[in-house]
């Protein structure tokens, strides 16, 4: 176990830092006294048993006017902040640790209102954008500083360490069934041992790689009218479902789909459409079935598909396409529906499901596309049972974030000064190391699945599907569209 003898502040106190105090408790030595939570809303019940241990609850909201001297009064130097609120500028809060030496980790790089600014272009409103602004301050710090941690959940967070050992498990598959022989296998086996994961993903002949994710916790209190229910942050997936969708494009796509928007500056490795990312849906798969995800906007399809792009000077000669895949819980599914019935106005009433699901599970992987053997999911399948033997009252949803939270929390600590990092500049096997015992059955899987093996045309020979039967990996053929 390892110690840390400064000071901890959560900020936010909702579904996924419920289930991520206990786990940091479990694994990180710290003097529960030495830990402060900031929450807005009531958290005393909740908090209870971690408050009678010492642990401080303030009830308060970070603005952009209180950050400084909020943050100020429970942090200094060496220091950790883990920040699972919503609506944080990253900018912000990511500059003021830097300039104050404390160690920070988030879930989502946020801003402080995402609905402001009225008519906007899609590029504009994309996570595109906030990297790029991040990048753009990054570069003006005279040294890297303390490290801070962004996106590191389950997706983004978790997805790109799957990634990396789906590709390092399909090589060695492809080496061991001599699929990959003689100078090939020679250099796939070098790219791996040397981390060159971009030059992995070519040499497979990677074209595609969904975040995959079916979230099949069910309750037998099913969502009332007006009512959101969901498994995790509904005010964080309404903000990213309801904007832009957004995606790493692949060098192997040979048309931009319709609505589609490049940008201008920057990798530009993704194209965002004028469309909402929960009305963006695509064929996808997790072990063992089909089935159709929405395109909502994540970090993910920026960091992997920026990782695992291959660049000869400034051209990119290899990239494949990034993008999540979602198909939420049940409930969710018809919440989402009654919120497009009212325009996107949010219900008036919201809940994140704990102790009512009664079965289920949350599948979640890299569907990792186009080399030889098809498909390959590499990926958690937690139970809502096994879920709450690690952590009683806990969801799997949030099981799979928290358990990430406090494995970039520990890196942290034990490399305090590294500047800003994604996920995918983490060691994978560090993280998987840590968070494997938490992630149920883990799945690394072999499938020929393609979007057009399980399709049917119903209306066959009245309507004109736009499919590319050469290239099953063209994203045309993954997106739901009219006439298909
Ligand atoms: N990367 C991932 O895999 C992943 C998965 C789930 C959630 N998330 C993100 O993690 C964050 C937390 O998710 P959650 O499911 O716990 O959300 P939640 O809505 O259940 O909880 C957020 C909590 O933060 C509090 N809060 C919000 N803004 C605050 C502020 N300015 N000051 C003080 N308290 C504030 C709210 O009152 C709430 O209790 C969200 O940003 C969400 O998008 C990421």
């Amino acid at each position: 176990m390892i110690e840390f003898s400064k000071k901890i502040l959560f900020v936010g106190y909702g579904a996924v830092a419920e289930c991520t105090l206990p786990i940091l408790f479990n694994l990180i030595k710290v003097d529960p006294k030495n830990v402060t939570v900031i929450d807005f809303e009531s958290k005393e019940e909740k908090l209870s048993q971690w408050t009678s241990k010492g642990v401080r609850y303030v009830r308060d909201r970070v603005t952009q006017d209180n950050m400084a001297p909020m943050l100020g009064r429970y942090l200094s130097a060496g220091d950790i902040l883990i920040d699972l609120a919503w609506n944080i500028d990253a900018c912000e809060i990511l500059q003021w640790c830097h300039d104050h030496g404390v160690l920070y980790v988030n879930t989502s790089v946020e801003v402080w209102d995402p609905y402001a600014g009225g008519r906007k272009r899609p590029t504009e409103r994309t996570l595109y954008w906030r990297h790029m602004k991040v990048r753009a301050m990054y570069a003006k710090w005279k040294e890297k500083g303390a490290t801070a941690v962004v996106e590191h959940g389950a997706n983004p967070g978790l997805i790109s360490h799957f990634t990396k050992q789906g590709l390092i498990d399909i090589a060695s598959a492809m080496i061991a069934e001599k699929k990959a022989k003689g100078r090939k296998a020679e250099s796939l086996a070098g790219h791996v041992a040397a981390g060159s994961f971009n030059h992995v993903a070519r040499e497979l002949g990677v074209k595609v790689i969904h975040c995959s994710e079916r979230d099949t916790q069910i309750t037998d209190v099913p969502k009332q009218i007006d009512e959101f229910v969901n498994t995790w942050s509904i005010e964080g997936f309404r903000e990213e479902g309801t904007t832009t969708s957004e995606l790493g494009w692949g060098t192997h796509e040979k048309k931009l789909p319709a609505f589609a928007y490049r940008h201008k500056s920057g990798p530009k490795n993704q194209i965002c459409f004028a469309r909402m990312g929960i009305n963006t849906w695509v064929r996808s798969w997790v072990p063992n079935y089909s089935i159709v995800g929405m395109v909502v906007r994540h970090g993910e399809a920026f960091t992997i598909s920026d990782k695992l792009t291959v660049w000869e000077g400034k051209r990119p000669v290899y990239r494949p396409t990034v993008h999540y895949a979602y198909c939420p819980c049940d409930e969710a599914v018809v919440s989402l529906n009654e919120l497009r019935g009212y325009n996107y106005q949010l219900q008036p009433k919201l809940r994140i499901m704990n102790d009512e699901i009664t079965k289920g599970a949350d599948i979640l992987g890299a569907l990792i596309m186009g080399h030889p053997f098809k498909s390959w999911w590499v990926g958690s399948d937690l139970t809502i049972e096994e879920s709450r033997r690690l952590v009683p009252h806990q969801n799997a949803t949030t099981m799979q974030v928290a358990i990430s939270v406090v494995a970039a929390t520990m890196w942290m600590i034990e490399n305090p000064a590294e500047g800003i990092k994604v996920p995918d500049e983490l060691p994978h096997d560090y993280v998987l190391g840590i968070s494997k015992p938490y992630l149920g059955n883990f799945i690394s899987t072999r499938s020929d699945w393609t979007p057009l093996r399980d399709y049917k045309n119903a209306f066959s020979g009245f309507n004109r599907p736009d499919f590319d039967t050469r290239d099953p990996w063209q994203f045309k053929n993954f997106l739901v569209k009219d006439g298909d």
